[in-house]
């Protein structure tokens, strides 16, 4: 427990700071100064930090990056991570690139579900807002970690006004007769965006309305074994469900569960504070992390102040562990 009360049971695990997609929200088109290979954990010590932070509570885990997929042999890990008693949810957030190559391995290896962000539906685009030329079908993907067993497929969209808003509609429709579950995310402004500003972000009442439009829209609890904050909806009938995430309108900091642990091995307590522990040293000395995790939670703010902050001194999400 943190010291304003907040259960902390949801850790992320950044296994690479690297992508093969340079999103405009998330990364500029060069790149980051990235983590030499020596700073950054292995599978074994991934393994170890987590197996010492379950008996303090932490129960689900999600593996991200960067783009954890392009990390050889991630099922090596999503095993290990799976042997441990006490986790309860085990996850996976990806690009979707390398999803229906990958994910009955993942899927076999242990993993239970994977988050997948497509911003678009349409191949041009998809290339426009990644900065890269991949030819994929975002929805395809969807359907093979869906066929490999993995469930439920949550797909987050980032709104960008004037980019992909006017999506809204054919994201929503997909949610009828698929079971997935689409969430719009309000665009954060951090610092590795270079072509986007305030003005991009498409505030979530907004797309509700419009997507009530569509049909009767209700309230409804969300797949199962969620973590986070979104909030959920389905139109009548629907096989799917649709979020929506607010950092921007409504902070839900209040209900905060996670930490994150970066791919060279500090521990955040938040995605948009400077605060971090580094717990790769003492595992690299053979000290316990316990007393380092439990510091960490003392830290950890109360909320993000997204909507005063300067977004120039922010890092590119990809850099904290995204
Ligand atoms: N604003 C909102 N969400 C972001 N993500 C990354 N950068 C941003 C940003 N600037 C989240 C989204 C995306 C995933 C890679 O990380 O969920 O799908
Ligand atoms: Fe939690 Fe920090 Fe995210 Fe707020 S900004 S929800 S405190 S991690």
């Amino acid at each position: 427990m943190d010291q304003f009360g907040r259960r902390i049971e949801y850790l992320r695990i950044s296994v690479t700071d690297k992508c093969n997609f340079r999103c405009l929200y998330c990364m500029p088109p060069e790149g980051l100064q990235w983590l030499p290979r020596a700073e950054i954990l292995d599978y074994e010590e991934i393994a170890e930090i987590a197996r010492q932070l379950v008996p303090l509570g932490v129960k689900r885990l999600r593996i991200t990056g960067g783009e954890p997929t392009i990390r050889p042999r991630l099922e090596i890990l999503i095993s290990e991570l799976k042997a441990i008693d006490g986790i309860e949810d085990l996850s996976l957030s990806t690009n979707g690139v390398r999803l229906a190559e990958l994910a009955p391995a993942y899927r076999d290896a242990g993993l239970d579900r994977v988050n997948m962000s497509a911003d678009s539906l349409q191949p041009d685009r998809i290339r426009g807002i990644s900065r890269r030329d991949f030819q994929f079908d975002p929805v395809a993907a969807a359907g093979s970690a869906l066929a490999a067993g993995l469930a439920p497929v949550k797909i987050n969209v980032v709104l960008m006004r004037g980019i992909n808003d006017d999506e809204i509609e054919d994201f929503a429709r997909l949610t009828v007769d698929h079971p997935l579950h689409v969430r719009f995310i309000e665009l954060m402004p951090v610092g590795g965006m270079r072509e986007l500003t305030w003005e991009h972000v498409v505030p979530s009442d907004e797309v509700l309305d419009r997507v009530g439009r569509l049909g009767k829209l209700s309230a409804v609890a969300g797949p199962a074994r969620g973590n986070g904050p979104a909030v959920y909806y389905r139109l009548d009938g629907a096989a799917g469900s649709i979020g929506v995430i607010t950092p921007m309108t409504h902070t839900y900091c209040g209900s905060c569960n996670r930490v994150r642990l970066t791919a060279d091995g500090r521990l955040r307590t938040c995605l948009f504070g400077e605060h971090s522990v580094n717990l790769r040293d003492a595992l690299r000395a053979g000290e316990p992390i316990a007393p380092l995790f439990l510091s960490a939670l003392a830290e950890k703010p109360l909320e993000h102040h997204l909507l005063t902050m300067n977004t120039g001194g922010l890092r590119a999400l990809s850099e904290v562990g995204g």
